[in-house]
């Protein structure tokens, strides 16, 4: 188990809901369960006037974090006062802001004196298209070394997530099938129920495509179809991931938007973001050449659940496939709310007569080893930034890249409307998997 110690957690923006709801939980987690250590100090800043005591109850301290809590008003004095806190080895500089304030915070942050022992993490989005993530990019570059900005994509802290390349990479079975020799087609799918309830101000500006597509999805598609990265160090995964992003292409697409979304609290009444899209994408390289990647996102449907389907080609029609109807292997990867991996395959009936049917080869994650030991995502991101890792978070080159596969896309009007609830029928006539029967698996 990871643990450090004589590191301090500045939190910017303490006083916000990200703090209460879910950094302070999440270093309180750390902290009882002796990740982090005695030494270690979590300094809230923000606008707001706090004592530490008031900081304290603010955020709901509990008593095991509490006494690690401290509070400091802006960012000016904030290095002398870390200062008089202790000697910190590493300085981790949560940025729970504005995306509109990153570039200035670092700048305030260098010329406060946060030097080569800082590491900023920063949160979606980067960038609302290429050239505002280029630039975002190029700014924070003048405060801070790319080694040291951590962006975080909470996807890559699902176990699921993490789960695909060591399904990849770790089992002899698959590996020489994942190829247009063998695979047909790749699905990934997340569908939501909530629509945007109170973030309308937000997402209204942003759609689908930006705020799931150019981040979660994108991330979730190299890692379902990169090459084998040398070792396992962050670096070696981020070479195969970019080069995945730049093979990639938008061949067709659509976008949507719920019946009501017009009325929602903060959105424009003629707003033309969409809250849903689908997309069907090729990778250009000799690996995929011809083999269909699907996207399917959206709010307001009619279920919720994350997966990603790899659907292999048909058998000849011969033997059990004499009419060409016997389905082909399937291997779902169950990504949310149920956690794991199914592969369909073909069997015998028993009995004299030569029925086959369709089966399942299920592996539930929870079922396997019990509920995960870190459960929240912000616990796992927070700890590899104090331990130096980035292996979970995204570089610079990856979500410029991933805008640029977006470029032609996001700024389109057209839609079509569907029902609140409801669970569009395909507007590409993609022949999408039902994987609403994966979920009820554990
Ligand atoms: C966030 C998006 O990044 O991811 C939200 O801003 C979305 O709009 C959320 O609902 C989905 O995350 P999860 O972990 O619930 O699938």
């Amino acid at each position: 188990m990871k643990s450090v110690d004589h590191s301090a957690i500045v939190i910017l923006g303490a006083s916000g809901d990200l703090a209460r709801r879910k950094l302070i939980p999440a270093l309180d987690s750390l902290k009882q369960s002796g990740r982090i250590g005695e030494n270690c100090v979590v300094v809230g800043s923000g606008r707001k006037e706090f004592s530490d005591e008031e900081f304290r109850s603010h955020v709901d301290a509990s008593p095991a974090i509490a006494p690690l809590l401290h509070y400091h008003a802006g960012i000016p004095g904030l290095k002398a006062y870390l200062g008089g806190l202790g000697r910190f080895e590493t300085v981790i500089v949560f940025f729970s802001l504005p995306p509109k304030v990153y570039a200035d915070t670092a700048a305030a942050l260098e010329e406060e004196g946060f030097g080569e022992e800082t590491r900023i993490i920063v949160e979606k989005p980067f960038g609302y298209d290429v050239e505002s993530s280029r630039e975002l990019n190029r700014r924070l570059a003048e405060h801070f070394p790319e080694v040291n900005i951590y962006r975080i994509d909470h996807y890559l802290a699902k176990e699921a997530v993490q789960n695909i390349l060591v399904f990849r990479f770790a089992n002899s079975l698959f590996y020489p099938t994942w190829n247009s020799g063998y695979i047909e087609s790749i699905q990934i799918n997340a569908s939501e129920e909530l629509g945007v309830e109170s973030r309308g101000s937000y997402f209204d500006g942003a759609g689908v495509l930006r705020d799931m597509v150019q981040n979660h999805l994108m991330q979730m598609l190299s890692l379902m179809t990169m090459e084998a990265p040398v070792t396992l160090e962050s670096e070696d995964i981020r070479v195969q991931k970019v080069n995945v992003l730049k093979a990639l292409e938008v061949v067709r697409f659509a976008r949507g938007q719920y019946e009501g979304y017009r009325s929602e609290p903060m959105v424009d009444p003629d707003s033309t973001t969409e809250t849903y899209a689908e997309l069907e994408l090729r990778i250009r390289n000799f690996r995929w050449e011809g083999v269909p990647v699907y996207i399917r996102t959206g709010k307001a449907l009619g279920r919720k659940g994350t997966e990603i389907g790899i659907r292999f080609k048909k058998l000849p029609k011969l033997l059990y496939n004499h009419d060409g109807n016997l389905e082909p292997n399937r291997i779902i990867f169950q990504i949310q709310p149920t956690t794991g991996i199914v592969i369909d395959h073909t069997v015998k009936v028993p009995g004299t007569d030569r029925t086959i049917a369709q089966s399942q080869l299920d592996f539930c994650l929870s079922d396997a080893f019990g509920p995960p030991v870190v459960e929240d995502a912000y616990q796992r991101l927070l700890m590899d930034a104090l331990d130096g890792d980035r292996t979970l978070y995204v570089s610079a080159q990856e979500t410029e890249l991933a805008w640029k596969v977006l470029e032609e896309v996001v700024n389109q009007d057209e839609l079509f409307l569907y029902r609140r609830g409801s669970m569009p029928k395909s507007a590409l006539g993609v022949d999408w998997i039902d994987f609403t029967g994966y979920q009820s698996g554990c």
